[in-house]
């Protein structure tokens, strides 16, 4: 390592959240995030729903240190430092000739890290912020993102955007600590990295349809998420966020999640006889692109992991009345059909993601919501529109 304090090694990545299909709703080993069950989940446009995040490192800084959306974070939490080390201990060599900068292994562990992350989505309002922001940590050089539209339309008095989700790669521009310290892990190893941060991160270091395993391991090496699909596999799918409330939910998941894993034996049936079928379905209707099953299975799914936050002591309540009413608005369309057309499913917060089976309904649906759940009429819907703005016409 060159002997001066000046200079600073950076590195940039950006990574997308991801919505669970099948939740992931409860830890059997809080310190490693290892989950009770099986999860599987679709990964978001980064374009417009994702975390970006810069990371620096030099011989100046005094202490690791982290910015969240501009203000200054605590990294008191053990979840920080569980990344940061199993960062480091991977980090190999790194040399920057033209700079005369060479950081050899060792130098890694004396070395501190600024970071600063910024999500481009509501922190903590139920849009799994925390997937992007540690996936950002753990980030790979290469991905492929799927092919789906994504349309967010905010309720009461917002705005909407719709956003047309391409194919592209992130290339070696996309990196971050991970690539800063020159890791060698594949994308499935480093899922293991982001997973010690928020369990849900790990899916996010693939496009497409994504499973976390939940592993067998006491040490949680086989903990990881795979890629169920190629990322074009199921393209006609669209997706549409219905932000209901962009406030901060007021039981976090993973307190939330404990308390449900302390007090709720539907948790407990849930994880043992419950997932371990739906999961099976699940990849099955995914790899038939069946939406009829695939649709059934993600309600029942949201349903059953928002019945275990009732069931357990005191009750959580993430969804409102606007949700309850989006439900009751989606099944009774779905049940006129005959067969289902939209499949919808909530996290932790009022958000309603929902899924069209094609370009067709979800400009039907669009009209519907626009007609059933009005913004405020000094909102100019078009100012609003990103990205593909054909869908808000075919809505009319
Ligand atoms: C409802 O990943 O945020 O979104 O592991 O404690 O950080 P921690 O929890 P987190 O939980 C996400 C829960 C969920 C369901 C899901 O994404 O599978």
């Amino acid at each position: 390592m060159v002997d001066s304090k000046k200079w600073v090694l950076m590195a940039t990545a950006q990574t997308p959240t991801n919505i669970a299909v099948i939740k992931y709703w409860g830890k059997r080993d809080e310190t490693l995030i290892l989950p009770v069950n099986d999860s599987i989940s679709v990964t978001l446009d980064p374009s417009h729903l994702c975390t970006t995040t810069t990371v620096a490192v030099s011989p100046g800084f005094e202490q690791d240190r982290m910015w969240l959306n501009g203000k200054e974070i605590s990294l008191s939490g053990g979840r920080f430092q569980s990344c940061l080390r199993e960062i480091r201990s991977r980090a190999c060599d790194v040399e920057d000739k033209e700079k005369g900068i060479k950081i050899e292994e060792k130098d890694w562990e004396k070395l501190h890290v600024h970071i600063a992350s910024y999500n481009n989505f509501p922190t903590a309002a139920g849009l799994a912020s925390s997937a992007a922001g540690f996936a950002c940590l753990g980030n790979v050089q290469v991905y492929l993102f799927f092919s789906l539209s994504f349309i967010i339309f905010v309720f009461w008095g917002c705005y909407a955007y719709i956003l047309k989700v391409h194919w592209w790669k992130i290339d070696d521009d996309f990196f971050s600590l991970a690539k800063l310290m020159n890791l060698k892990e594949n994308p499935s190893q480093l899922s293991a990295i982001a997973r010690q941060g928020s369990g849900s991160a790990c899916r996010s270091l693939f496009g497409g349809f994504v499973k976390w395993i939940m592993g067998k391991d006491e040490n949680g090496s086989d903990s990881l998420a795979v890629q169920l699909v190629e990322e074009e596999h199921w393209n006609e799918l669209v997706i549409i966020i219905a932000v209901v409330s962009a406030r901060q939910k007021e039981t976090s998941s993973t307190s939330g999640m404990r308390e449900s894993v302390e007090t709720s034996l539907l948790l407990q049936h849930r994880a043992k006889e419950i997932v371990p079928k739906r999961i099976v379905k699940m990849e099955e209707a995914i790899k038939n692109r069946d939406f009829s099953s695939f649709a059934q299975l993600t309600c029942a799914d949201s349903n059953q992991f928002h019945a275990v936050c009732l069931d357990t002591s005191p009750p959580i309540f993430y969804m409102n009345d606007t949700s309850h009413r989006i439900i009751s608005y989606v099944e009774k369309w779905n049940c006129s059909e005959g067969s289902p057309q939209v499949a919808y499913t909530f996290d932790a917060g009022p958000n309603a993601v929902l899924i069209a089976r094609d370009r067709q309904v979800a400009a039907q649906l669009l009209r519907r919501l626009l007609f059933f759940f009005p913004p405020n009429s000094d909102t100019d819907l078009n100012s609003y529109v990103l990205g593909d703005k054909s869908i808000l016409h075919d809505a009319g």
